[in-house]
């Protein structure tokens, strides 16, 4: 695994998984944390200075460019054991994300409200969209200039200032994570108070609240659609150890693995009461899933049945979810129809499905999948995470070998995916 985004990415293009469907898996596999928490606690360190300590950290690319981003904002990484990172802010903060950076990862929009509530400034190089689709940041703009910020554009570069930001009442359009988050970390340094209705509640946002307020942060409303902050001084804050949230979509992508696969598996560090909704669906579909304290253990003895799925904002079926549930129906009895509400250009794996054999018809926010009782192994391309989590899955539950390209994506967001596979029974390797 990488250890910093300066170094060239080994498993760029030419390093391949290799799936078998080899029949049930069974035993225990231990969830990570979430990535799309952790890259947006590590960002938020850079509100206050000393040494911040997170723990179950993920073992992923992300998390390396995220610390390169940050030792060039002014706050340093390193990595006293695994899964554990210690940030150390220095206090002397450069308030400018270089596009080489910010070009890399997503998460790097998460340094605008920061940057600009500590620095009264900030100059960020535009991030880009996505393999599926344009990623726009207007809800970010417009929520932040209702605070107070002054933006401009030159260059691929945004620039924003403000003295001192000023507390606001902000509606978003759409529960955006994104947004929610930068509202609510430039908030925490504001004047007054900002209330953020129509905020996203995803687990990571309630994540990185309760991080915020352990920080010295005040914040009201946690878990629920209306956030209200009221402004501190830096002086308030303080640096924080914080363990990172599990990761639901890693785990999801176990409980698929078993779905396609059939078998028997503990997911353990899974927290089913963040993933309810999806587990609803999961046992529609004929998953036997018991929600412990421990985690989740799913049993898979029969063929899964068809069901219909559209993807909502938490505590909705995430998009990310999506390329593993379509990929269960592929395999499933019956036919389903899935809608995408967040991302209508996030079908392009179906294409890759299609080689394994299955049958995927997408028309606009709609994929219609009629299950076949088994995949066929074929050469397939990882074009994000999580339509690469979907090929492996696939794999899983294809005939023959079935070997997968454009790995450095799956790199950015699964921790060990072919070791924990590996580790429950399955025929899977890196070569
Ligand atoms: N949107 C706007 N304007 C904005 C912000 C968002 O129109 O200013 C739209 C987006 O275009 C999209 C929708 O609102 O249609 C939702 O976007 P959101 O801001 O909620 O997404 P995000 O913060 O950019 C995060 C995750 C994504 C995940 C989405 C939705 C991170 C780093 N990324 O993105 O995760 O799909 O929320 O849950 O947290 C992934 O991990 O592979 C991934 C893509």
């Amino acid at each position: 695994m990488n250890t910093s985004a300066d170094t060239p990415d080994p498993s760029a293009d030419d390093e391949t998984i290799v799936v078998r469907g080899n029949g049930p898996l069974s035993g225990t596999v231990v969830v990570p944390g979430a990535k799309n928490s952790v890259l947006k606690l590590m960002a938020t360190t850079i509100l206050c200075d000393g040494a911040h300590e997170l723990t179950n950290v993920p073992d992923i690319v992300d998390v390396a460019i995220m610390g390169d981003l940050l030792a060039a904002i002014g706050v340093e990484m390193t990595r006293p054991e695994t899964g554990k990172v210690v940030l150390f802010n220095t206090g002397e903060i450069i308030p400018v994300a270089p596009y080489e950076l910010v070009e890399r990862i997503r998460a790097s929009i998460n340094v605008l409200g920061p940057l600009l509530t500590r620095c009264g400034e900030v100059k960020l190089s535009m991030p880009g969209g996505d393999d599926f689709g344009a990623r726009p940041i207007d809800m970010h703009i417009a929520g932040l200039e209702a605070m107070g910020a002054e933006f401009k554009f030159s260059h691929g570069y945004l620039e924003a200032r403000a003295d001192r930001l000023h507390g606001a009442a902000i509606t978003l359009d759409f529960p955006s994570v994104g947004a929610t988050e930068n509202l609510m970390t430039a908030a925490v340094l504001a004047d007054g108070v900002t209330t953020i209705d129509n905020c996203a509640r995803e687990p990571e946002i309630s994540d990185l609240c309760e991080f915020l307020v352990t920080m010295g942060a005040d914040i009201d409303g946690i878990g629920s659609p209306t956030l209200r902050i009221e402004g501190v001084q830096q002086r308030d804050l303080r640096p924080v150890s914080h363990r990172t949230c599990p990761d639901r979509i890693q785990a999801a992508t176990y409980l698929a693995a078993c779905s396609v696969a059939g078998g028997e598996l503990d997911v353990i560090g899974a927290r089913g009461d963040q993933m309810m909704m999806l587990l609803d669906r999961f046992g529609e579909m004929g998953l036997d899933l018991t929600v412990t304290d421990a985690g989740i253990h799913v049993v898979a003895d029969e063929r899964a049945r068809s069901i219909d799925i559209a993807t909502l904002p938490y505590p909705g079926i995430a998009t990310d979810y999506k390329p593993l549930i379509i990929t269960m129906l592929a395999v499933a009895d019956g036919v389903g129809i899935v809608t995408e509400n967040l991302y209508p250009g996030r079908f392009r794996y179906v294409e890759e499905l299609q080689r394994l054999g299955a049958d995927v018809r997408t028309s606009g926010h709609h994929a219609v999948i009629r299950g076949v009782p088994r995949l066929s192994g074929a050469p397939v391309k990882a074009h994000d995470i999580r339509a690469g989590a979907a090929m492996v899955v696939a794999g899983l539950a294809a005939e023959g070998e079935t070997r997968i390209t454009g790995i450095h994506h799956i790199d950015r967001g699964y921790d060990d995916l072919v070791g924990r596979l590996q580790g429950v029974g399955a025929l899977i390797e890196r070569s």
